[in-house]
């Protein structure tokens, strides 16, 4: 059995299965994931903040995503893994754009996402007839949190919802294989999921997509005191459980409690005896 391929998300929003896609960013994660049942993992750029503890997605190299990516690829058998294209890495030149996703297809990735409307329906062409398949990205663009001035909900005015729904077909034709919505209104979404034949993955984009994205550590609970999203449900509190397993790592450590026999490794009573008397001193 090969990986899931994107010609079968296409099927699953024809049959209307729906799926979930799940970001991962290293080898162990990635194992897991792939485990459970995900059959998407993303490599996000938000692997910026969640993984390199930057304030945004904008820092993000292609180094980063080709080093994160790799991991990835070498956790998992089956899932599809879609790397994302990080800030810079394809806006300021066409030919650069496509070298650049060539790299992490070449790097195991089975597709790349980007994020953009209309104005990048011309790329994601030329991407398309090079070979690469390319997932879009639409409503809250992370890259640009700096032109949102946050993380706000998009496409709220009848003129940025029907600018969504023509960003999205635009893509559509351009030939992207599936969309991420993020950020956006319930309704908008279910529109936009019913006027395209790709299917969409949401991420606080309601319940209406074909499929949905989260990130990892953010469904696991992992950041506890920070990242706290409406659009996230923690699944898990992993934060206070590896906080709790530490606490006790350390403080057997520090009484004397670890290691015991059991964790150590014993020597014959005879070498023990040599080595006592000196004889290959
Ligand atoms: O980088 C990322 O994790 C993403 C998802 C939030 C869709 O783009």
């Amino acid at each position: 059995m090969g990986r899931i391929s994107i010609h079968k998300l296409t099927e699953w929003k024809q049959e209307g299965h729906r799926f979930a896609m799940l970001t991962a960013y290293d080898f162990a994660m990635a194992r897991l994931v792939e485990q459970a049942g995900a059959p998407v993992i993303l490599v996000g750029d938000s692997l910026g903040t969640v993984m390199l503890g930057h304030e945004s997605t904008v820092p993000v190299t292609m180094d980063d995503m080709l080093h994160h990516t790799k991991a990835v690829v070498r956790g998992t058998e089956r899932s599809l893994v879609i790397a994302d294209m990080p800030f810079m890495s394809y806006q300021a030149n066409a030919d650069e754009a496509v070298a650049n996703a060539g790299r992490l297809l070449q790097a195991g990735a089975g597709a790349i996402k980007l994020e953009g409307g209309s104005e990048i329906a011309p790329l994601v062409r030329r991407m398309v007839a090079t070979g690469i398949p390319v997932m879009g990205h639409l409503g809250l663009t992370p890259q640009s949190v700096n032109q949102f001035g946050g993380h706000k909900v998009q496409g709220k005015t009848p003129a940025a919802a029907a600018k969504i729904i023509g960003d999205a077909r635009a893509l559509e034709e351009a030939g992207a294989f599936a969309l991420v919505l993020e950020t956006v209104p319930a309704p908008l979404a279910k529109m936009v999921t019913e006027r395209v034949t790709v299917p969409t993955i949401g991420i606080g984009a309601g319940p209406d997509c074909d499929g949905q994205v989260q990130v990892l550590h953010d469904i696991l609970g992992l950041f506890d005191d920070q990242r706290k999203f409406r659009h996230t449900k923690r699944y898990a509190e992993l934060g206070e459980i590896v906080r709790q397993a530490i606490r006790d790592y350390v403080s057997e450590v520090e009484v004397g409690d670890f290691p015991t026999e059991r964790e150590s490794f014993p020597m014959t009573e005879e070498t023990l005896s040599e080595l006592r008397q000196g004889a290959h001193a």
